[in-house]
């Protein structure tokens, strides 16, 4: 009977031990599992036209369609016209996901630019400070993608199926050889989004939840914009990138209406919006609150020396939405190609200049065993806000708006 007193204790301390460890343990197990909610469900919206100034031969145009619609297993929906039906279908692999359109025959039968050919081919044909290059076919597919995400939204919630996540992506956009299937990877998108939700609950401007739209930047625009108004019109600084964007489909709905509010008040008063880029420009410097950005300037130098020169400077969103996998197969490439350039393999003369300023720098000894990028490395998502005041200053704030959006 003693005993029991001085054995109480011990025994509840024994309890509360291994009640604890339990905890410690599932805590555990629960952290292995990893993520418990589904993945959130992508879709990706793209269009092709053949146009006859087009900037590329037909045959890039089916190679890269073919690395993109042969190789990405994402739900895609595709615009085009019928005479491209079959070209299309023939690239994508039976068992995937696809959803093809061939409803409008040029994108000037799309309802915003509808009755647009005439003012587009003269006016803003005009207006062009690059018009050797583009035509206005070409204005017409670039200034369709908005309208094309909302309606892949609307048809296929009619057919019951609902997404996430939508984004529109150039179906030229995959150039060179890639391993990614699942594509942008889901988990990988909704830790963007994630990341996003830490950013806004730390900073008090911005205040709207999800509604964010995502935009793969190529630079900020120069300080000069910092008094840029409403009425100035489109700014065709390097700023967007139009090949890649999307949020959810409230988002997009948004973004879409917004869009044609603003290119036809431009339109109307004859200023230039055939680069929807120099639109979503705009749109930016209007609405930072709604934008969130990956700027291509946060990567670090050194990824972008070696293999920034040409094409992964703009399609680096590739590798930033990719998932672990894919992405370690292209910095196997990488590495390839780092070996080759070290060994003065095949025609690498620029590579080699490049590599040689590489290991001439300071600090190059750090980097010679993985001078390849890693997405732990790479750029963090931005808030357009914050990324506007760094360059404008502290106390700029957006111009007033007069143009009506009918939401
Ligand atoms: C193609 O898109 C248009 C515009 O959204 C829509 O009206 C039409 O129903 C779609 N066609 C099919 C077959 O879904």
């Amino acid at each position: 009977m003693l005993l029991l007193p001085g054995r109480r204790p011990k025994l509840i301390y024994l309890i509360s031990c291994l009640a604890c460890l339990v905890f410690l343990f599932r805590l555990f197990i629960a952290k292995d599992r990893g993520p418990t909610t589904p993945p959130p469900r992508i879709l990706l919206v793209s269009a092709f036209y053949r146009s006859p100034n087009a900037k590329h031969s037909d045959y890039a145009y089916s190679r890269w369609i073919e690395r993109y619609l042969g190789q990405i297993t994402t739900d895609i929906y595709f615009f085009t016209s019928p005479e491209l039906e079959d070209f299309i279908l023939e690239k994508r692999p039976s068992s995937f996901p696809f959803y093809l359109n061939t409803t409008f025959a040029t994108p000037f039968s799309i309802p915003p630019l509808h009755g647009l050919e005439a003012v587009y081919s003269k006016q803003q044909h005009d207006l062009d400070p690059y018009k050797e290059k583009h035509s206005p076919d070409v204005y017409a597919v670039w200034n369709g993608k908005p309208y094309f995400v909302t309606q892949a939204i609307q048809n296929l919630e009619r057919q019951g199926k609902v997404y996430d996540y939508v984004f529109w992506n150039d179906a030229g956009s995959f150039r060179d050889d890639h391993w990614y299937t699942e594509w942008p990877d889901p988990r990988r998108v909704e830790q963007v989004w994630a990341d996003v939700a830490k950013l806004q609950g730390r900073s008090r401007s911005t205040n709207i939840g999800s509604d964010l739209v995502f935009f793969p930047l190529t630079g900020i625009p120069s300080a000069g914009h910092q008094k840029w108004k409403e009425d100035d019109g489109p700014i065709s600084d390097a700023f967007s990138q139009g090949s890649f964007f999307g949020g959810t489909p409230s988002a997009m709905q948004w973004f879409s209406k917004t869009f044609y509010a603003y290119h036809d008040h431009y339109l109307s008063k004859s200023l230039f919006v055939g680069i929807d880029q120099n639109v979503f420009n705009t749109l930016f410097l209007l609405f930072p609150d709604k934008f969130i950005a990956m700027d291509y300037s946060d990567v670090p130098l050194m990824d972008i020396d070696l293999y920034g020169a040409c094409c992964w400077r703009w399609w680096y969103y590739h590798f930033w939405f990719g998932d672990e996998e894919g992405g370690e197969k292209v910095r196997e490439m990488w590495r390839d190609k780092l070996k080759d350039v070290r060994e003065g393999k095949g025609n690498l003369k620029s590579e080699q200049a490049k590599l040689k300023v590489w290991e001439d720098t300071r600090w190059s000894f750090l980097w010679k065993e993985d001078l390849v990028p890693s997405r732990e490395r790479s750029a963090p998502v931005r808030l357009m806000t914050t990324l506007l005041k760094k360059q404008f200053g502290r106390t700029w704030t957006p111009p007033k708006r007069h143009v009506h959006v009918d939401l």
